[in-house]
């Protein structure tokens, strides 16, 4: 068979094994070029590290100057009769044969992360690869759901606005639609639900579990992503329902860096740009901004994507020593909130229309980033080559 991209409204249903390798290997070019990482972490713990923030993070510290070994959980599916399998999944398995060609150790374990078992599997992954301690934590989760500790619950996110309801346009990836939308505000029951999914309560207990089980090296760090962005995007995101659970996870990161000082470590919650990912193409009424702020940021020599956040991340930003703002956040999302930029795209954004948005906005960006995190529309690849289930099954991550 061959293997073609397949869009359900905003998520892609297929994955293409040759192209997200190509896609790895020209993240690895891109850290090999930049600024190297000094005095990084060598022993690295990435929960959510197939896609997005948590990949980019993994290949510039195994390649961006750091050489870390990398032990990295993810919920990814493989292939089977029902499908290719998804990204997460060929991620896995092709940046671990590339982090083998230069002797860098990387484990990859693929289940829930919220689970003992898979807490077991970290533990002993440490125990047997890292010699008992980690460097460095990445808590990279994006989820929509988290099961309640010993029930059969779930906890289930919702993303809205708090007080008001909210009107926007989304973007439905599948056939390219402008789509107006109106999102009523969140429920008291759906702003705590959605904190329990998407705050800091989760990574809070991965830090303790590991502080009881004496994995924790000295001069440790922690890290998890957050978004704040401006004024405009503040409906939906900064003073809705996840904005309430990244305001629960900056808090966290104060707390966890407590826990982290005796070691002489630290904990901090960085403030990332906002960029295509399998996640944040889930936010309704956010696609529109997201086009104005690619089309300036391009326009000014400023766009990043998740991999030159993470490599600037990390050979400026949090070591050799951790550069916060009067908050204790590391703000990654410095060049988005430029005046600058800012007076641009809040010139552009209200012009955008259903019939206009992919002229004036940057769409075919936005829909190629998320076409190349699924493998596809990247150069040098070969789409015509025939797959069978057998050979892609060969394939272990
Ligand atoms: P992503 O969807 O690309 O990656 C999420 C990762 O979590 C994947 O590796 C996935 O396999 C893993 N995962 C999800 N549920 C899991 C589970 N139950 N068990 C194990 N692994 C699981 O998402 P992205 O965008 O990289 O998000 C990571 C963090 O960055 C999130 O906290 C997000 O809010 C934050 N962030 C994202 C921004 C964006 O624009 N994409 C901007 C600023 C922050």
């Amino acid at each position: 068979m061959k293997i073609e991209p397949v869009i359900n409204g905003v998520v892609a249903r297929t994955a293409h094994p040759a192209g997200c390798e190509q896609a790895i290997k020209n993240q690895i070019e891109i850290v090999s070029r930049s600024k190297p990482i000094s005095d990084g972490p060598k022993r690295v713990l990435i929960l959510g590290g197939s896609s997005g923030f948590g990949l980019a993070a993994r290949i510039a510290l195994t390649f961006g100057g750091a050489n870390a070994d990398t032990i990295a959980v993810s919920f990814e599916r493989g292939p089977s009769e029902k499908g290719v399998g998804s990204a997460g999944w060929y991620n896995n398995i092709y940046f671990k044969q590339q982090a083998q060609t230069k002797g860098a150790t990387a484990v990859n374990i693929i289940g829930d992360a919220f689970s003992d078992s898979v807490r077991q599997q970290v533990l002993d992954a440490i125990e047997t690869q890292f010699n008992g301690q980690v460097d460095l934590i990445i808590y990279s989760l994006a989820t929509g759901v988290r099961p309640k500790p010993d029930s059969d619950e779930l906890w289930r996110s919702s993303i809205k606005p708090i007080g008001e309801s909210l009107t926007g346009a989304s973007i439905r990836l599948e056939d390219d639609v402008w789509q107006e939308t109106e999102l009523p505000a969140a429920s008291e029951q759906e702003i705590i639900d959605t904190q329990k999914v998407m705050g800091g309560e989760d990574w809070q207990s991965w830090i303790d579990l590991l502080i009881n089980k004496d994995a924790i090296a000295p001069n440790c760090q922690s890290i998890a992503f957050s978004y704040i962005g401006p004024e405009c995007t503040h409906p939906i995101y900064h003073q809705g329902t996840l904005g309430r659970a990244k305001v629960d996870l900056h808090q966290t990161s104060h707390a966890i860096n407590l826990k982290l000082a005796p070691f002489k470590g630290g904990a901090y919650a960085c403030v990332c740009k906002a960029l295509v990912t399998k996640a944040s193409v889930f936010i309704p009424t956010f696609a529109p901004y997201v086009l104005a702020l690619y089309k300036t940021m391009k326009a000014q020599g400023l766009h990043e994507t998740c991999i030159e956040q993470m490599q600037r991340l990390f050979n400026s930003k949090l070591y050799p020593h951790p550069i916060v703002d009067g908050e204790r956040l590391i703000r990654m999302d410095d060049w988005e909130l430029k005046h600058s930029v800012q007076q641009n795209v809040s010139a552009l954004l209200p012009q955008l229309t259903a019939d206009n948005f992919s002229q004036l906005g940057d769409y075919h960006g936005f829909k190629t980033e998320f076409l190349q995190l699924n493998g596809f529309a990247i150069d040098g690849v070969d789409y015509q080559q025939d797959y069978t289930l057998e050979q892609l099954q060969a394939l272990r991550p």
